[in-house]
């Protein structure tokens, strides 16, 4: 029997792995995880406020920005209020504002692109919280400092807008925004980040946010204390240090995602160009969409159909490494 090597490419995890310095920090700390972790990860907080010349009270640590995420909702959306969002974005909004029992409004894309002129016409004096995907996730594309500075501009400042930059790192585009510039000026922007995806520890689950001290300091009132676990801020922190595995894992990302988005249109596909490690697909029928998602799987290769999301027609394939996109193209080359 041939045993087929499984790669998985379903959950925009970086298929470098991690830093040698995040691994060594978790070495030298797990003989220890007897110990409750510490409450404010000062150190990890610290180095954040150093990088982005923001003050510790600025910042805003959680157990994935997943766990910010949901704690924006809890924190700054109360009782009849709103939060909105694009449809076709990160799940996570929509799935945590109806935990909270609170109402989700869902913009549409224009052409795929998250245009903020979209998200106006949802605003209303219920609206608390929004969410920008930047890039989104599962389309991959980006707005640009001008949009996002436009939409600002137009809506009130009692209003939060929570730009994701889960996967800032990888975008090489110059118009991408200079988020932290923004914030000086709005005080409503809260922006979060991932440890999850160019750093590599998916798995330690730490996350963190920049925001305005008085947005901190509430979040702060509802954190539950030690969710970080023992082993994450150690780990993060030495991850910040290792510049060179960043922009290893960029540049990769970037050549690799090229080779994938030629690849697959000279195949025929419907994709975008993406900003992002992962690239979307999109079909007509859920058949045509099944069926390459069965070519991929029966050999070995596992990728994200978005219909586990509540999203028709799509797949979305996290940028591996060279021989998983190669073979990628190769087997869905002899099928078609
Ligand atoms: C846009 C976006 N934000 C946040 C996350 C979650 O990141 P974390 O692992 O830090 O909770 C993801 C994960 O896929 C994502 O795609």
């Amino acid at each position: 029997m041939t045993t087929v090597k499984i790669i998985k490419l379903s959950a925009n995890e970086n298929c470098y792995g991690c830093s040698p310095s995040a691994l060594k920090a978790v070495q030298d700390k797990h003989k220890d995880v007897h110990l409750y972790p510490e409450v404010n990860p000062l150190a990890l907080k610290e180095k954040l406020a150093e990088k982005f010349r923001v003050k510790t009270s600025n910042i805003v640590v959680g157990a994935g920005s997943v766990r910010i995420i949901d704690g924006l909702i809890q924190t700054f959306v109360g009782q009849g209020e709103e939060v909105l969002t694009f449809e076709k974005s990160f799940i996570a909004y929509g799935q945590f504002a109806g935990f909270h029992k609170r109402k989700c409004h869902f913009a549409p894309l224009t052409n795929l692109q998250c245009s903020p002129e979209n998200l106006l016409p949802f605003i209303n004096d219920k609206t608390r919280l929004i969410f920008i995907a930047n890039p989104n996730n599962p389309t991959g594309n980006i707005i640009s400092h001008i949009e996002l500075e436009k939409l600002l501009s137009k809506i009130s400042n009692k209003i939060i807008v929570a730009l994701d930059e889960a996967y800032a790192e990888y975008v090489t585009e110059a118009s991408f925004p200079n988020a932290v510039e923004l914030r000086k000026k709005y005080s409503n922007l809260v922006i979060l980040r991932s440890f999850s995806k160019i750093y590599g520890l998916a798995g330690l689950r730490i996350g963190y946010a920049i925001m305005h001290e008085e947005l901190a300091a509430k979040m702060a009132e509802g954190q539950i204390p030690f969710s970080l676990n023992y082993l994450s801020s150690s780990a993060a922190i030495a991850s910040l240090d290792d510049l060179d595995f960043v922009k290893g894992s960029a540049l990769a990302n970037t050549e690799q995602r090229d080779f994938l988005f030629n690849e697959l249109k000279k195949l025929g596909y419907n994709t975008i160009p993406s900003h992002a490690n992962f690239i979307y697909l999109w079909f007509e029928t859920d058949t045509a969409k099944t069926k390459t998602y069965n070519t991929l799987f029966v050999n070995g290769i596992i990728i994200c159909d978005m219909k586990v999301f509540g999203q028709e027609n799509a797949l979305r394939i996290t940028i591996g490494e060279k021989e998983s996109n190669q073979k990628i193209i190769s087997v869905l080359a002899k099928w078609l």
